[in-house]
């Protein structure tokens, strides 16, 4: 089926997130996010560009919210060790069963897991000197998406960095993940739901522009290779 790709397939749902979604599926889905991360997230950049030259300079907090299987934390927990860094890093998810999965899988990273909401945090008081998330804005209605960036700049306060991360909606991005997971679909991805959710996922996400017409000032939207938008918030921004 061709879908259409020039508006976000906003009605469209993820598998995963069906409160009855196949657990078995489910958690084989949360153990392949660290493949698919690997291939498409590029969060080495992310490491390089906003956790390491924090983390020189002393111990920074890190928030990772919409954790889902926790790859991303425990992938930064081992490269801040390798540098010798030090860091704390608390993965957040809203679904009980992504942290549970997580938590049981984490082989003594040192990341903390969370089940809760961003705005717990911020009424808890938290501060973090980098608050990201990735592949989590396309899963948000209008005004959960709004509550999360407001939330994430109140976490941040005036100290630290936001770096909302996800997909950039296109038609190649859709045929190379098509064409990617339809290779892994009998092997790799058998049994998940990675090859279905994430061809939705793209039919969810945002263009740069529709991204940037949703973000409120101080916010800067950034393209990335290979089909990446970037939502960043920092103090200097607004000033
Ligand atoms: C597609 S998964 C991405 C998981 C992980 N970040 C990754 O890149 O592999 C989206 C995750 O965001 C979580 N999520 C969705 N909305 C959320 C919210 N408002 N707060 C926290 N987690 C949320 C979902 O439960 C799910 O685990």
């Amino acid at each position: 089926m061709r879908h259409d790709l020039s508006v976000r397939a906003v009605d469209a749902r993820e598998l995963m997130d069906d409160p009855d979604a196949d657990i078995a599926m489910l958690e084989r889905t949360y153990e392949r996010f660290r493949l698919v991360n690997a291939l498409v997230s590029r969060p080495g950049l992310l490491y390089r560009r906003e956790i390491r030259p924090r983390a020189r300079l002393g111990h920074i907090r890190i928030l990772d919210v919409g954790a889902g299987g926790g790859d991303v934390c425990r992938m930064l927990a081992a490269r801040l060790r390798r540098d010798g860094l030090s860091a704390e890093i608390t993965a957040l998810d809203a679904d009980e069963r992504a942290i549970g999965w997580a938590t049981r899988h984490d082989g003594g990273s040192g990341v903390r897991y969370r089940c809760a909401f961003a705005e717990e945090l911020l009424a808890e008081g938290e501060q973090y000197d980098v608050v990201y998330s990735n592949h989590v804005l396309h899963h948000l209605e209008p005004q959960e998406l709004q509550g999360l960036l407001r939330d994430s700049v109140g976490l941040v306060g005036d100290r630290g960095v936001v770096v909302h991360r996800d997909i950039a909606r296109s038609r190649a991005a859709y045929a190379l993940y098509g064409a990617m997971t339809g290779v892994g679909a009998s092997t790799v991805f058998r049994g998940s739901f990675i090859r279905e959710d994430g061809l939705i996922s793209i039919r969810r996400s945002y263009t740069t522009d529709e991204l940037a017409s949703v973000a409120p000032p101080g916010w800067s939207v950034r393209f990335g290779l290979p089909s990446r938008l970037e939502l960043r918030w920092e103090p200097s921004s607004t000033s």
